[in-house]
């Protein structure tokens, strides 16, 4: 009997130091992917600064990393992802380059050629006027939101994406592209009425869910990638794809878009029915078949070589994030799926190794497929917004 619980005991110990030892580990491989956040960042603002002046890598092509102009739909990931270090680390350099690298990107509150002021303004200027507070920063998001408003078409009731002649329209002729992409741009305008109390922004905010809810999702939840309206006489004209695989597949990060955009406008509103939309939108991308173990999308849920095909990395950087957003809504278990994905991120699989990578945190995201753009490479959205799943992971853990 004594001998049977001494077992019992030694099993009991055991067991504790086991699970000890794995929660260690976890945290070990969290503390690991900071230092090579720090490190990698710290790389790529040397490179920069060697080169005397303000630059906003996005990628590397042809082992060469590629620094884009300011109205890029992606020159706010940068700042943003420094705004990031900033809040995960503390360390108030990393505040100094984030506004230095913001503060470049003033002119952008102009820019009325496409719906992506809202990601690039969101990312530098909303982030850093979240932690600031400088008057200037909200005088920039409010300008910004009163470009993207120049978009809205009344009849359809929806923010422009593309202009008619953007060039991926290929014969189809487009009149008013909607990408579920522009879900993302509405955070910028729901910011403005908050800061404002004007409320047109904000209606035409819910106006432009609407209409994607209705228009953009299929039976199963998945979503096309464009919708293109008739903005005289209203209604849908056609529905097809640009970075997707085919017409009616599944873009990764579309669906990544759609999640996202509808965890914010759940956010903003606390109407139920965005909600329910992110629940049927997170059974669609983690019920669907395709979706690997480690639960890093291919980059088209319905591409036809699977498993032989690219994963976007970007793509799961995203639904982490929203995960732990909308873990706080009300779906706690959402958070053991986010972290599963980060912990797939933080793994060599994906996660560079130092002085590798052009200097980007994560491997294996891709572009556009159909455009033979970006196949398996670093991209700087991947990266940001697997900073900002971390700080959400960081904040709900109360670390
Ligand atoms: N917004 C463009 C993309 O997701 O590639």
């Amino acid at each position: 009997m004594k001998r049977n619980l001494l077992s019992i005991g030694l099993f009991l110990f055991l067991l504790n130091s086991c699970s000890q030892m794995s929660q260690k580990s976890l945290d070990e491989k969290t503390s690991d992917n900071m230092v090579v956040a720090e490190k990698q960042m710290n790389r790529q603002l040397q490179l920069i600064d060697e080169s005397g002046n303000i630059q906003y890598p996005r990628t590397v092509t042809e082992n060469k990393i590629e620094y884009v102009p300011i109205d890029d739909w992606t020159s706010g990931f940068f700042p943003g992802s420094l705004w990031y270090m900033y809040k995960l680390t503390g360390d108030s350099k990393w505040e100094k380059l984030a506004e230095k690298y913001t503060e470049n990107l003033d002119s952008v509150k102009y820019l009325t050629s496409h719906h992506d002021i809202g990601f690039i303004i969101k990312a530098s200027y909303g982030n850093g006027y979240q932690i600031t507070k400088k008057e200037a920063y909200k005088a920039v998001i409010i300008q910004s939101a009163k470009s993207l408003a120049t978009r809205f078409r009344p009849v359809p009731g929806v923010i422009q994406s593309w202009d008619e002649n953007h060039g991926w329209q290929g014969k189809r002729g487009w009149m008013c592209p909607v990408i579920i992409d522009n879900m993302m741009n509405l955070e910028l305008l729901f910011e403005a009425t908050n800061l404002t109390g004007d409320s047109t922004y904000r209606n035409m905010a819910i106006s432009h869910a609407n209409a994607t809810m209705a228009n953009h999702f299929r039976k199963d939840f998945s979503c096309y990638h464009v919708v293109d309206y008739d903005k005289i006489k209203g209604g849908v004209r056609g529905k097809c794809t640009a970075q997707g695989y085919s017409d009616e597949s599944s873009w990764a990060r579309g669906q990544a878009w759609a999640l996202y955009g509808f965890a914010v406008c759940y956010r903003e509103t606390k109407d139920p029915k965005y909600l329910e939309l992110t629940e049927k939108i997170y059974k669609f991308i983690f019920t669907n078949k395709n979706m690997p173990a480690d639960l890093v999308p291919y980059w088209d849920f319905n591409a036809p070589n699977i498993p032989n095909e690219p994963r976007d990395a970007s793509a799961a950087a995203v639904i982490a994030s929203a995960l732990y957003e909308l873990s706080t809504f009300g779906k706690p278990e959402y958070k053991e799926t986010a972290d599963k994905i980060i912990e797939s991120l933080s793994s060599p699989s994906y996660l560079a190794i130092v002085g590798t990578n052009g200097n980007f945190i994560l491997m294996h995201s891709v572009g556009s497929i159909p455009h033979g753009n970006e196949i398996d490479v670093p991209l700087n959205y991947a990266d940001y917004y697997y900073l900002e799943a971390l700080t959400r992971k960081k904040a709900l853990e109360g670390k």
